[in-house]
């Protein structure tokens, strides 16, 4: 058990159903700063079902992850949070590394995303989970900030 952390077992891992999309929207709302429309949620679970998980905490969705399938061996996390009041507490790791296995179980070896220039927190989390800054792309976001694009190779 880590100091501060959240004991793993009290947090149950698992596909989000297509009704509790609602309550992910409004983790994003309060999370991102990114503002996204109500239909890219259910495309994106229209998509890839597998790749959209979501984290339970005493009965409640606390945290999440959308992704996409960029190719057979690759996928892009797309949306990433935890609430607020939970973040910094293991949650955020533990969706991760659900998220990686059911990668490695379709066969994806790759898995990239997109994150803020300014987003230090969540550099940091990326970067203690294995993932590297590749590149970087000017104007990514709708207020004109630049983007890193990480990646991490996925062990078989
Ligand atoms: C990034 C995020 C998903 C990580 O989930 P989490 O549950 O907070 O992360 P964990 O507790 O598993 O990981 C903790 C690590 O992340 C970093 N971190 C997370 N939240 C932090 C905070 N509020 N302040 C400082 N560091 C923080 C630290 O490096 C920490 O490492 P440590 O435990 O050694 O101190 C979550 O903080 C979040 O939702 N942030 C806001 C939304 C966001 O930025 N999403 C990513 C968009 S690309």
């Amino acid at each position: 058990m880590w100091p501060g952390k959240i004991e793993p077992a009290e947090v149950y891992i698992r596909r989000i159903r297509q009704d509790e999309i609602p309550k992910v929207i409004r983790i994003a709302t309060e999370t991102l700063t990114e503002n996204y429309s109500i239909d890219i949620f259910y495309t994106i679970y229209n998509s890839w079902p597998d790749g959209f998980i979501v984290a339970e905490y005493r009965n409640e969705i606390v945290g999440f992850i959308a992704s996409s399938r960029q190719s057979v061996y690759e996928a892009r996390i797309l949306m990433f949070s935890v609430v607020n009041h939970l973040q910094n507490r293991g949650i955020g790791t533990l969706l991760l590394r659900r998220f990686e296995e059911i990668c490695r179980y379709h066969g994806i070896k790759a898995i990239r995303l997109e994150v803020r220039i300014s987003n230090k927190n969540a550099i940091i989390f990326y970067e203690k989970n294995g993932f590297i800054i590749i590149n970087m792309v000017n104007n990514y976001y709708s207020n004109g900030e630049s983007a890193y694009i990480m990646w991490k190779m996925l062990e078989s």
